[in-house]
């Protein structure tokens, strides 16, 4: 019964795996699959690179900004948000409205790969990416703590189990609430 279940908001840095892991969280909960970035590239009718290049950050944060407020109230989703989107106290406090908000963590190793990975990460087209790289997520980490209910570190963990686990603990978490 998908009703039974509560949505499920996954925040991480950039390469973490909010996205597979999401999809199959999705797959296994029923709920439809949400992601910010895919939302905000519908919303201003061009991919995520080209709104950073033509419009600028702060117009993306805008438009990640509405998208996620438009999310409050509705059910049976998995939400990936973009890696900044807990960086504005009104989309956590919109976050924690949505759902359950679970940290999806890794060894910074593995995040710096996979987060290069795509070659399309407009905060990391720098000359150093790896320093980049380094602020960012010493930035954000206290971020993503304060933001979060739950956290799962997948470096460790398989990720086809990923969502196996997501799926319990979100569970145990929404028991106790
Ligand atoms: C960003 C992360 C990206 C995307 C945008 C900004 C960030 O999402 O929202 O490039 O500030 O960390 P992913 O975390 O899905 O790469």
């Amino acid at each position: 019964m998908p009703g039974m279940l509560p949505n499920f908001v996954l925040i991480g840095f950039m390469g973490c795996g909010k996205s597979t892991a999401g999809r199959r969280l999705a797959a296994l909960t029923g709920h439809r699959f949400v992601d910010t970035d895919e939302l905000a590239a519908s919303r201003a009718g061009r991919g995520i690179p080209e709104i950073f290049a033509k419009d600028g950050e702060e117009a993306f944060r805008r438009i990640e900004s509405e998208v996620i407020e438009g999310l409050v109230g509705v059910a049976g989703i998995v939400l990936s948000t973009g890696g900044g989107a807990v960086l504005r106290p009104e989309n956590r406090e919109a976050l924690k409205k949505i759902g359950p908000v679970i940290w999806i963590d890794s060894d910074p190793e593995i995040l710096f790969e996979r987060a290069m990975r795509s070659g399309r990460r407009p905060l990391l087209q720098t000359e150093n990416p790896r320093s980049s790289f380094d602020s960012l997520l010493e930035q954000r980490r206290p971020v993503y703590e304060a933001a979060a209910d739950l956290r799962i570190d997948t470096s460790e963990v398989n990720l086809e189990d990923v969502a196996k686990r997501l799926l319990d603990q979100a569970m145990r978490f929404r028991g106790r609430g």
